[in-house]
């Protein structure tokens, strides 16, 4: 089939390429001639594992190309993806600005019967939104809009993209369930189970995952608390609840807190469409506060294990937003290292891949190629992602360089024993603190 991508950023990518890998032939747009340049070079605008393998063999295919003309991607396609951002407006609303803009075009070029697949995330009811606007713009033209939810994440963006665990489409007419039937055939083929739906039930599903996954993590992180109060070790209580599979393991990992660009923004936004349509989704805004909390805790441990942060130095091991992606987008290390900078400390972060993005984001921040380098000197080192590598490092090589021997672990990520064994004072985050300056089970 023939498919138009608008949109070229995490989703709109990896959605085009894995299409393209499908068999379909694909042409993506985006307004961004820089990225676009790029992408025709056969060079992926961010990091993500295994997409630079799927982009050569897509473009050496001849099935996937790229473009900044809307006509090109959508003229003759069956299928438009729409994968634009979904930026928050000054009041921390979605703006859908870019989701009309892009119904508007599609409306100008579209041959009949194309089928108009929303993939940003949206609220219920932008469908029959763009339904309307397109019908508006090109009266007489034959379309249908569905809701195909993406539920990929970075890191594993090309994985969950062949292999989903779901592929869900919301669509109010059978021109739209064939389209997609059409479009994901050979991975439903595999066994990957298709849920057919409305369509604003398929909008708010997608709303409604996050949220719940923000609301588990945010639970762990409660439950952290109450850990550390009552001398219990939340990584055990979480492992003992995961264990019952009603509950399940994932997502409750207790540390600083969920970021990146959907949880906290779709949790954020599920308040809000709770809040206009006269229900108060409480919990939901609980959940929200305690991620706050999180990054507030772990500074909290920082402060009270250094005392005063003026003059000091401060290390941050990873400030991507969790590990094997080069997104800071909504970090938690970065509001971390904004808060220390903000009371008078010197901030050095290293992270093997988003380092120079933190940089942007955070000026005052020094960051380092090698984490030994960033510890030196430092009266505390907090680990702020989960990377692998932080794992393999020289705990005892890390106490000699630091000026203060204090780690705070903020993933609950290195191992306590082995932290103690080196000689460092090492605060994990919901259970006991181990090392020289705690009094360990006592
Ligand atoms: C998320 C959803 O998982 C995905 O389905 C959706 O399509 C996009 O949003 P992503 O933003 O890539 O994906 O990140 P995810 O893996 O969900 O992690 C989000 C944040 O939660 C990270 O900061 C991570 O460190 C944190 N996290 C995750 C925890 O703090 N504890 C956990 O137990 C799990």
């Amino acid at each position: 089939m023939r498919i138009g991508v608008i949109g070229i950023g995490h989703v709109g990518l990896v959605t085009a390429a894995a299409l393209a890998d499908l068999g379909h032939e694909v042409v993506a747009m985006d307004l961004d001639a820089g990225k676009v340049e790029l992408l025709q070079g056969g060079k992926s605008p961010f990091h993500e594992p295994g997409l630079d393998e799927l982009l050569t063999t897509a473009i050496g295919s001849g099935r996937l190309s790229f473009t900044r003309d809307p006509h090109d991607a959508v003229h003759d396609a069956g299928v438009v993806f729409i994968c634009v951002g979904r930026p928050a407006t000054q009041a921390g609303d979605p703006s859908l600005t870019a989701v009309e803009a892009v119904g508007r075009e599609i409306a100008q070029h579209a041959s009949a019967g194309v089928v108009i697949a929303e993939k940003s995330t949206v609220p219920p009811g932008t469908a029959d939104r763009l339904r309307l606007t397109i019908a508006r713009e090109r009266p007489g033209l034959e379309f249908s809009v569905v809701a195909n939810p993406e539920f990929l994440r970075e890191g594993r963006a090309v994985r969950d993209t062949l292999a989903p665990d779901r592929i869900v489409v919301g669509s109010d007419d059978s021109r739209g369930f064939e389209a997609m039937r059409e479009v994901f055939g050979s991975i439903v083929a595999r066994g990957t189970p298709l849920l057919e739906t409305d369509v604003r039930t398929a909008e708010l599903s997608k709303l409604a995952s996050n949220a719940f996954l923000a609301t588990k993590i945010s639970f762990a992180n409660a439950l952290a608390r109450i850990a550390e109060a009552t001398r219990a070790d939340v990584v055990r209580v979480t492992e003992v609840m995961g264990a019952d599979p009603r509950i399940g393991e994932a997502f409750l990992s207790a540390g600083l807190g969920y970021g990146g660009y959907c949880l906290p923004k779709d949790a954020e936004t599920l308040v809000r469409i709770s809040e206009r349509a006269g229900y108060d989704f409480a919990l939901l805004r609980e959940a929200t506060r305690v991620n706050e909390e999180a990054v507030a805790a772990v500074a909290a441990k920082v402060e009270e294990a250094v005392w005063n942060l003026e003059g000091k130095r401060i290390a941050l091991l990873g400030v991507a937003f969790k590990a094997d992606t080069d997104d800071v987008r909504s970090a938690p290390a970065l509001a971390l290292a904004r808060r220390f900078v903000a009371e008078g400390a010197t901030v050095v972060a290293h992270d093997p891949m988003a380092a120079a993005e933190a940089k942007a984001a955070v000026p005052e921040l020094e960051t380092v190629d090698d984490p030994y380098e960033a510890v030196s000197g430092a009266h505390c080192v907090v680990v702020c992602t989960e990377w692998s590598a932080y794992r393999e490092l020289d705990l005892g090589r890390i106490r000699d360089a630091l000026a203060y021997p204090i780690l705070v672990d903020g993933r609950n990520w290195l191992d306590p024993t082995q932290a103690e064994e080196a000689g460092l004072t090492y605060l994990p985050v919901g259970r006991l603190p181990r090392g020289p300056e705690t009094e360990r089970g006592s």
